[in-house]
């Protein structure tokens, strides 16, 4: 580990953004984490290994906002001559579920914090990128299966997650040169915060989401976190402009629909008693 080394977590002080600093922790010196509420989670901060705690500072900041962004990255990067190398784009965040909810405004703000954000504190660091030192420098941007597949609602949300897959493609393909790499992960439902609403509405609102899932539960904020840390760390080197599901194989096939086809009709059967029924 380099001694100056940094890692940047936008949404930082949010149930994901936690458990990846926890995961970036030993592979980094210090850890600053973005938030709109930055002392949201002082609580949880408090309860980490004081090995931890100390490398963890949070910084209040907007991550819409690009003026808001560049003060922040200027007090991070002259913090005792930091050098930069893992930035996780993680903030986002979704309150309209369909088009018939939407308006020119919430579609706005939804595009802002689920795609420009991402860009604009790229922007803001990415001087300071090139100019780091550090062997191993990558962004990782958090999207979502609903960047992937289009039936999960949540329009503006949807469309902008699908956007920072590209945006991250563009990333690597342009500075790759500068030794950066930049790379997707793509939660599956994860049971955090985000969802209070969801469940004050329909307290089933997990059980229901489980039969869709070919592993038969939701994801935990520990599996995106180590996905996260495997794609900043050394053994991710070669690994440059790929979107990681972590998603128990939703994105792969749906246990409902595969059911419908009759594809999993012949469980515990050998292939030979399959084969063996006239077609
Ligand atoms: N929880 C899930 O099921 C799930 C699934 C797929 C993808 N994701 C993605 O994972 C990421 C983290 O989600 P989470 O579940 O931990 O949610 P969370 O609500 O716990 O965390 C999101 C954090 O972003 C912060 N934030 C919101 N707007 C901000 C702004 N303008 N500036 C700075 N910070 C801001 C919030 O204060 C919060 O701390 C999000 O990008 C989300 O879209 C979550």
């Amino acid at each position: 580990m380099d001694e100056q080394s940094v890692a940047v977590i936008t949404g930082g002080t949010g149930d994901i953004g936690l458990a990846i600093a926890r995961h970036l922790a030993p592979t980094h010196l210090n850890i600053f984490l973005l938030d709109l509420d930055p002392d949201k989670s002082s609580q949880s901060i408090s309860n980490l290994p004081r090995e931890i705690q100390e490398k963890i500072i949070t910084v209040q900041c907007d991550v819409t906002d690009p003026s808001a962004l560049s003060q922040a990255a200027k007090t991070i990067l002259s913090f005792k001559g930091a050098s930069l190398k893992t930035l996780v784009n993680n903030a986002g965040g979704t309150k309209i579920a369909s088009l018939h909810e939407m308006s020119p405004l919430t579609w706005q703000k939804e595009i802002s914090l689920n795609l420009n954000a991402a860009y604009f504190c790229f922007d803001a660091f990415a001087e300071a990128f090139k100019q780091s030192t550090e062997p191993c420098k990558s962004v990782i941007n958090i999207s979502s299966v609903n960047g992937i597949l289009g039936t999960f609602g949540n329009p503006a949300y949807s469309t902008a997650k699908a956007g920072l897959i590209q945006f991250t493609r563009t990333i690597a393909a342009e500075y790759g040169r500068y030794g950066i790499r930049a790379n997707v992960v793509a939660p599956g439902t994860v049971m955090t915060s985000a969802w209070k609403e969801k469940i004050e509405s329909n307290p089933g609102v997990f059980e229901d989401l489980k039969k869709w899932y070919p592993l038969g539960r939701l994801l935990e904020v520990d599996e995106v976190a180590g996905a996260v840390a495997f794609l900043a760390s050394e053994q991710a080197k070669g690994v440059n402009g790929v979107c990681l599901p972590v998603d128990g194989g939703l994105t792969a096939g749906m246990p409902p629909v595969a059911r419908s086809f009759g594809t999993l009709d012949y469980e515990g059967l050998r292939a030979s008693q399959i084969y063996a029924r006239p077609l």
